[in-house]
């Protein structure tokens, strides 16, 4: 142990990741944000198509031009040279608060959100700073309570829409509010859009179309397209600082892996790709919905706007003197009923222990079974006499 950092041997492995490989071999899956569909075999083969006409080894640090090119399309910017492409959109953020926060920094988190947001603050050396996600606006922020968290060492402002994990969409008024408080306060602000494209009601606020000095859209391909396993991801911000997040990335990863590239590449020459299996999501979403009248009346299940995500409100059956959190409570749903959720707490030790996240990422009949076990574990369950 002594010749580990203290930040590497204060790591915990994620519950998401626990609760997911806990699962038996029928286990009905609600965990992972994984979409159950493979990438497209028709994009795959040309992609190969290209792979093998080479050259086949190492991309341009920053990706390939024509894939920056087709990004900064994508997301309405004059140059590739705001892009770096990164191994997932993970990466991209890693790779971002890598270059811009120095030890001691504060950085505004959003919480319950998705964990590795604090992992990466706290693994580089700062500190997360969480800002609460408020039922009444839909599980989105306020920026009246995020301003009131802004410090003289605040550095950066994580904003992620929609979001993991309740699916909320941040109305444009709040995200241009928070735009216009970072840029007055002096901060970078970190947009997580990689679940732009799935959308089922209202719409997602759009950045500027020039990113100002201090302004960093994080995406990827994984959820859309269903290309998690190809690791693909980037990150457009201001030209003055992509150079220097350029060679970060050599550091890091020499390259993101150059077929992924070309998958990427192929998926944006023809961007109805990017929305194509939003029907199968939005039916999932539905199918939750349909059932939701199944569950017993202390349950609340919440479907957001966007992403896969859903939560089920079990603070009925908690109980803090019987030692019951959503984790034990998850577990106990896994034993009885083989169907796997993430446990709120994952989101946020202090902020989450209130609810499940359901992901209908594997489809409408998964997710309808899914419920129909929840309902009937929580139906026989019983409520706590304490609370
Ligand atoms: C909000 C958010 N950002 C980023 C990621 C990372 O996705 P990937 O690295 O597969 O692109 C996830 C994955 O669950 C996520 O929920």
């Amino acid at each position: 142990m002594e010749f580990i950092h203290s930040r590497a041997a204060d790591l915990k492995p994620s519950i998401i990741r626990q609760m997911s490989q806990r699962r038996g071999p029928d286990t009905l899956d609600l965990t992972l944000g994984q979409p159950s569909h493979t990438p497209d075999p028709e994009v795959l083969e040309r992609a190969l198509q290209r792979y093998w006409e080479g050259p086949p080894g190492y991309t341009e640090n920053a990706g390939l031009l024509g894939l920056r090119e087709a990004i900064a399309r994508h997301h309405e910017l004059q140059s590739p040279q705001s892009v770096v492409v990164t191994v997932g959109s993970e990466q991209a953020v890693y790779l971002t608060l890598s270059c811009v926060i120095e030890p001691g920094d504060e950085v505004l988190i959003p919480e319950p959100g998705y964990p590795a947001y604090r992992g990466i603050v706290q693994f580089l050396g700062g500190v997360a700073v969480p800002y609460p996600l408020v039922e009444t606006e839909g599980f989105g922020p306020n920026v009246d309570a995020l301003e009131a968290l802004g410090t003289a060492k605040t550095r950066m402002l994580i904003w992620n829409a929609p979001s993991n994990p309740f699916g909320a969409v941040p109305t444009t008024a709040s995200t241009e509010r928070a735009l216009i408080l970072a840029e007055a306060r002096g901060w970078s602000f970190l947009s997580d859009e990689i679940y732009r494209d799935l959308v089922y009601s209202g719409e997602r606020a759009q950045l500027p179309s020039e990113l100002s000095s201090a302004i960093f859209i994080v995406s990827g391909l994984s959820k859309s397209c269903a290309l998690t396993g190809f690791r693909l991801g980037y990150v457009c911000g201001p030209q003055a600082v992509m150079p220097k997040l350029v060679l970060a990335n050599q550091l890091m990863v020499t390259c993101a892996p150059r077929l992924s590239q070309l998958m990427a590449l192929e998926i944006l020459a023809e961007p109805e790709r990017l929305t194509a299996h939003k029907p199968f999501y939005a039916e999932a979403r539905q199918a939750l919905m349909d059932r939701a009248s199944d569950l017993p009346p202390q349950a609340t299940l919440r479907v957001g706007d966007g992403a896969f995500y859903a939560t089920v409100d079990v603070r009925p059956w908690l109980s803090k003197k019987r030692g019951i959190t959503t984790l034990s409570l998850a577990l106990d749903l896994l034993a009885e009923e083989d169907v796997a959720v993430v446990p709120g707490v994952a989101f946020g030790i202090d902020t989450g222990d209130w609810f499940w996240r359901l992901s209908y990422a594997a489809g409408p009949s998964s997710a309808a079974e899914g419920m129909s076990r929840l309902a009937r574990f929580l139906s026989h369950r019983k409520i706590p006499a304490d609370i």
